[in-house]
């Protein structure tokens, strides 16, 4: 893949003009391509960054369009990476992929000085393979819930904390507002789409049923039980009833765009979506409230899964210094800032929890702190390389109980066997 040419000639036009106007340049300007998401405000932002970078030291950087499905980013990172090409220097890496494309990632360590002591431990070990710091951690994120805090007053209802308080309190305010004219109203929108994030909101299902993590710690496949059972019934049970039959198609801006526009009730998704949903052309400005998801059951617990992205920096780049640069700029406390206030992205510097400016933005990261420190951990670190044949296998096997395709007991006593294959009966 080459890039567009019509980048590298803009991009010399710039350099020129820089030159001509005196501009401080650095001994040898070089050019950078960063691949950073674009779900709601992610592009503007990076693109703002990264021009606020490329200022500062002379050089120059383009921005690679990457799809927002994560699992479709996965499939064209790794096929860029085998080829070796050195199209891109910066990527935007999920949570879950450092024990993917490890072997790909340069070790950040020598460039950042003591900059990654700064952020969340665990974030930190999540990204260090064999020793080798192979991201940085960008911002954080965990699965939360959306309500509407004027429908739910209406109906003199309180926002639910169990699912099945949450199914009976939209089916009331749905009987209501239907036969008073509101009929395109839903009930809960959230991620059922056969895609990665089908998993992060089915493992939260299961984890607030007390269900376990799908593999465990240790490596055992501990997907097939009761409760995960009752959690995938009970999930099962929205499609066509509170959650529209389309929801098994949507992802997270399929879900924002409906509840946004102020059609749906209840919805699941990360922080980013809150930023969004009180911007100013917003039709639900001023009637979001946000909680922590509910607990399966009165024995269940509050979950959310622990999503988030980092940046890391291609083996095969021409020039990792200053791609390590970029990334201690992206990631560091000032740039963090910026992006929890302006878009919710919550930081992964603890210290800009107790900020009152970032706190003012998102008075939801101090309520539900311990929903983001706490927040559930797919199973990445312990099946590592194979932890994308993992997620696919079971959001598949969601997916058909979801659509009723399949019954819940007797799809994940064949995922069970499935998962053991692929991590030959627990040895990963
Ligand atoms: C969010 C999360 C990421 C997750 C993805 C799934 O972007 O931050 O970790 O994999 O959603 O759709």
């Amino acid at each position: 893949m080459r890039r567009p040419d019509r980048l590298r000639r803009r991009a010399a036009g710039l350099l020129c003009a820089a030159l001509l106007l005196g501009g401080a340049l650095p001994a040898r300007a070089v050019e950078l391509a960063i691949a950073c998401g674009a779900l709601g405000l992610e592009r503007d932002l990076c693109a703002a960054a990264v021009e606020a970078w490329a200022e500062r030291t002379g050089h120059r950087v383009t921005l690679v369009s990457t799809p927002n499905s994560s699992t479709e980013r996965l499939a064209l990172y790794q096929q860029v990476l085998a080829a070796g090409a050195d199209d891109i220097d910066v990527l935007q890496v999920d949570v879950v992929w450092p024990g993917i494309l490890h072997r790909h990632l340069i070790d950040l360590k020598p460039y950042l000085g003591d900059a990654p002591a700064a952020h969340f431990p665990a974030l930190i070990a999540n990204s260090t393979i064999d020793g080798r710091l192979v991201a940085m951690p960008w911002w954080t994120d965990a699965g939360v819930l959306y309500y509407r805090r004027d429908l739910l007053e209406r109906h003199g209802l309180t926002p639910p904390t169990t699912w099945d308080e949450l199914a009976r309190s939209a089916e009331t305010i749905l009987d209501a507002e239907r036969a008073a004219g509101n009929t395109d109203l839903q009930g809960f929108v959230w991620q059922g789409r056969a895609y990665e994030g089908l998993t992060c909101n089915a493992l939260e299902w299961i984890d607030s049923f007390g269900g376990g993590t799908l593999v465990a710690a240790d490596g055992r496949v501990t997907v097939n039980n009761p409760q995960a059972i009752e959690a995938l019934q009970t999930a099962a049970s929205w499609v066509g009833g509170i959650s529209p039959q389309g929801v098994l198609n949507y992802d997270e801006e399929a879900a924002r765009g409906v509840f946004q526009s102020g059609k749906a009730i209840f919805m699941r998704n990360w922080p980013y979506a809150w930023a969004l949903a009180q911007g100013a052309d917003s039709p639900v400005r001023g009637k979001v409230g946000v909680s922590a998801l509910p607990r399966g059951g009165a024995a269940g617990k509050t979950s959310g899964t622990l999503g988030g992205w980092q940046l890391a920096v291609s083996r095969h780049s021409r020039h990792p210094a200053e791609a390590a640069d970029l990334v201690r700029f992206l990631t560091s406390a000032a740039q963090q800032k910026q992006r929890a206030i302006r878009a919710a992205y919550n930081p992964t510097l603890p210290a800009l929890y107790d900020d009152s400016e970032v706190l003012a933005a998102n008075p939801f990261f101090g309520q539900l702190r311990r929903t983001f420190e706490h927040a559930v951990v797919r199973p990445s670190r312990v099946t590592g390389s194979r932890y994308n044949r993992v997620s696919s296998a079971f959001w598949q096997a969601t997916h058909d109980v979801l659509s009723g395709e399949a019954e819940a007991a007797d799809r994940l006593a064949r995922l069970e066997g499935r998962l053991n294959r692929i991590g030959r009966r627990g040895r990963w």
